[in-house]
């Protein structure tokens, strides 16, 4: 048996056979049977759009593997600063590596002082902070001309490095406009997450991160850090395959990533907590999910047909920052709908378990973060993945993103004067 398929044109009986390569099967092949016959995939459920070394997903087994490290030992062992590396650059750097990266990403944290203070005040003061964020990073590519320069690889790490060490500034910026709270400065004394908490909540008197906080931290980013080809990493290839500058591009990712039904599904899951209030509108509520009229806001998955390694671990993280906080209120509730979603056919048939939005957003909510902020938590920890697919798409000379379409629209027509109408 050769590892391959034959495709057969039943309108004239000719046949092809191609290889299978990297478990896909090469578009370039079978149109030479069926030229100007599209595969139709419109959610891109089905098909690929790129190769990639960079993150590893087995939906059925509940795998995730960043360069092929397990999602469980990079966020046991290793920091965000080193998984950044790590996708940045595909392998875990020495020592020395690592200290020199940490040095660029700490000497970049500050922003343009006149764009990051007219900017948010040309907004209103309940601006959501994803809109600001978005303004933010698609704004700072005027700061950074040579960033178009895309085919130089070192111009393309040194724009990366900015734009990673930017996120927490450009972030605990957005979340002080909304408070009508002066700006925070970067402390360069302090690492890369507790100088995004100094930043955010620092207010009249020396903030003290508490290191619970900072482990809870520094897990949620490298557990968002990369997802392969979701919508916004889709949406940061496409963009970036047009050749614009990497601050676009990535400000193209972080409007994917707005949505509810991806990024947004984190804030989406406390309102949902809320709505349904009482343990005991538990009930009530999966009957309504089952009967079309509700989603169930953090479950559900294209590729997790099984629980999302990231949903477990972040579970566990939660109880060590309730430990500090005092538990969530919405907890039970989460729990409780956890354990009746599991044990129900509607969502056992559909295999829809919790993913990394079910359980994160109680973290957040308990550390101090409004809910308008976790998508933008979110965003800080997917940068580093967003870059290293744009800079891997870059890399590979890929053609540009222009997908083909299936035509149903009305066919040749004579204009017709308003007057015939
Ligand atoms: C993220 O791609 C990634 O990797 C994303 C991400 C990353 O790290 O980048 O993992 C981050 O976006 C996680 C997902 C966060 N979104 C949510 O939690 C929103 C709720 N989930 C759904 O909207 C949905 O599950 C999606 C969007 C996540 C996936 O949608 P799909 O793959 O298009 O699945 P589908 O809508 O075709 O659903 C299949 C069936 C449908 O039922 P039937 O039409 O077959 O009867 O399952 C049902 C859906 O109605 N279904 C749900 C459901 N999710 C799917 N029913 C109730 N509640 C849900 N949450």
């Amino acid at each position: 048996m050769t590892d391959s398929i034959t495709i057969t044109d039943n309108r004239t009986g000719e046949s092809l056979e191609i290889p299978l390569h990297n478990g896909g099967v090469d578009a370039a092949e079978w149109r030479k049977l069926l030229p100007g016959i599209w595969f139709h995939d419109p959610g891109l459920a089905t098909t690929s759009g790129a190769e990639s070394a960079i993150t590893e997903l087995d939906g059925d087994n509940g795998i995730l593997r960043y360069r092929g490290y397990p999602i469980e030992q990079l966020a046991e062992h290793s920091s965000f600063l080193e998984v950044t590396y790590l996708l940045l650059k595909g392998e875990l750097p020495t020592k020395a590596e690592l200290d020199g990266f940490v040095h660029d990403v700490t000497y970049h944290t500050f922003v343009h002082e006149k764009f990051r203070r007219r900017m948010y005040d040309a907004y209103h003061y309940d601006a959501h902070p994803m809109g600001l964020l978005m303004s933010g990073v698609s704004g700072l590519s005027t700061f950074y001309p040579d960033s178009k320069d895309i085919g130089d690889a070192d111009k393309r790490m040194e724009n990366a490095i900015r734009l990673i060490a930017k996120m927490p500034t450009l972030a605990a910026s957005a979340f002080r406009h909304r408070r009508g709270q002066p700006f925070v400065y970067p402390d360069n004394e302090l690492g890369y997450a507790p100088n995004f908490l100094k930043m955010m909540f620092e207010i009249g008197s020396p903030y003290e991160v508490d290191p619970a906080f900072e482990k809870a931290m520094e897990i949620l980013l490298i557990l968002h850090a990369d997802h392969e080809q979701n919508c916004s990493t889709t949406a940061a290839r496409v963009v970036g395959s047009s050749h614009t500058d990497p601050y676009t591009a990535i400000g193209a990712a972080c409007g994917a990533l707005y949505g509810p039904r991806h990024g947004g599904a984190n804030e989406a899951v406390l309102q949902m907590l809320d709505d349904i209030g009482t343990y005991d509108n538990v009930e009530p509520f999966i009957e309504g999910v089952k009967a079309g009229k509700e989603r169930l806001m953090g479950f559900g998955h294209r590729v997790y047909k099984n629980y999302d390694p990231r949903a477990r671990i972040i579970k566990q993280a939660a109880y060590d920052v309730f430990a500090v906080t005092g538990t969530n209120p919405l907890l039970d509730i989460a729990l409780k709908l956890e354990e009746v979603a599991l044990e129900d056919e509607y969502f056992v048939s559909r295999r829809l378990y919790p993913n990394v939005d079910f359980y994160s957003g109680l973290i957040y909510e308990s550390m101090g973060f409004p809910r308008d902020m976790f998508t933008v938590l979110f965003a800080i920890g997917r940068t580093p993945g967003w870059l290293a697919h744009w800079d891997e798409m870059l890399a590979q000379n890929s053609r540009i993103a222009r997908p083909r379409q299936l035509y149903i629209g009305a066919s040749e027509r004579p204009y017709v004067p308003i007057g015939e109408r």
